[in-house]
């Protein structure tokens, strides 16, 4: 059996969970406080790696960078260009696996969206990724990595929790650490139309010192530290774990 990130049935199932019409017509506003985190110039290449559907890379294409987006699920790219074609906008749209994607100095900044990071059992792998990036970034290029830190996994962790979606579907979430805390196992089960269906999903739990150690172990020099797209700090607030890293 595949693992849970490797498999098409898993990103159909939760696609209308993970891009919901609120995290679309969110995507702008992310993308206005990722460009002045990133401080790119107009028209850069940018790399958005784990793109899904497209929702930050189509939107830096309309505002004029020249963009790629990387994903290994056929079917959301499929459904990137298909909006990109509509919109006619020119986006690049590369079915890749962030293992081994990787493309020498031809991007200004790189980012990577909504815990896209972590997902192999072996660190190894997630090493291998940022050192793809590392090398397909320019000279002053930058990365941006945007996640759930460990601490703030710390702080509000539930063992179970459900919800009701607006369209009645019904989304049980059971989970459990591993590796001294260095993994976290979850069950996601949905209920949809009577039918359930239960997915085991699980990756790695990073703090902001070790992903910024491994970071610098992959090569970039300067990482900045934040808990929110917005730049604000990482502390005992922080909703989520950003981090920005500087090729010299
Ligand atoms: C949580 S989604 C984030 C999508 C997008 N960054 C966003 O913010 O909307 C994670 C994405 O990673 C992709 N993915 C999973 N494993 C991958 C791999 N090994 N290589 C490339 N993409 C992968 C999935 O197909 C999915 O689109």
């Amino acid at each position: 059996m595949k693992t849970w990130h490797d498999d098409d049935s898993f990103w159909k199932a939760w696609a209308p969970l993970l891009f919901t019409r609120a995290r679309l017509e969110n995507a702008p506003a992310e993308v206005d406080r990722i460009l002045a985190l990133l401080k790119v110039n107009p028209g850069a290449a940018i790399l958005d790696l784990c793109c899904g559907p497209g929702r930050h890379a189509l939107e830096m294409a309309r505002r004029g960078y020249r963009v790629t987006g990387v994903d290994r699920t056929r079917a959301y790219l499929a459904a990137a260009r298909r909006q990109a074609a509509k919109e006619k906008l020119d986006v690049e749209f590369v079915p890749a696996d962030m293992r081994r994607f990787r493309r020498t100095r031809a991007f200004d900044a790189v980012i990577n969206m909504f815990t896209a990071f972590g997902y192999f059992r072996k660190q190894a792998d997630d090493l291998r990724v940022l050192k793809n990036v590392y090398a397909s970034l320019r000279p002053g290029g930058a990365l941006l990595i945007d996640l759930m830190g460990k601490e703030r996994i710390a702080k509000m962790f539930n063992p179970r929790t459900w919800h009701r979606e607006p369209d009645g579907t019904i989304v049980l979430e059971e989970r459990w650490l591993e590796d001294g805390f260095g993994w976290i196992e979850n069950r996601w089960t949905i209920i949809r139309k009577g039918r359930m269906r239960t997915y085991p999903v699980g990756h790695r739990l990073y703090s902001a010192v070790e992903l910024r150690a491994l970071l610098k172990q992959a090569g970039f020099t300067r990482v900045k530290v934040f808990g929110d797209l917005d730049g604000s700090a990482y502390d005992q607030n922080a909703t989520r774990l950003v981090l920005v890293a500087w090729k010299k």
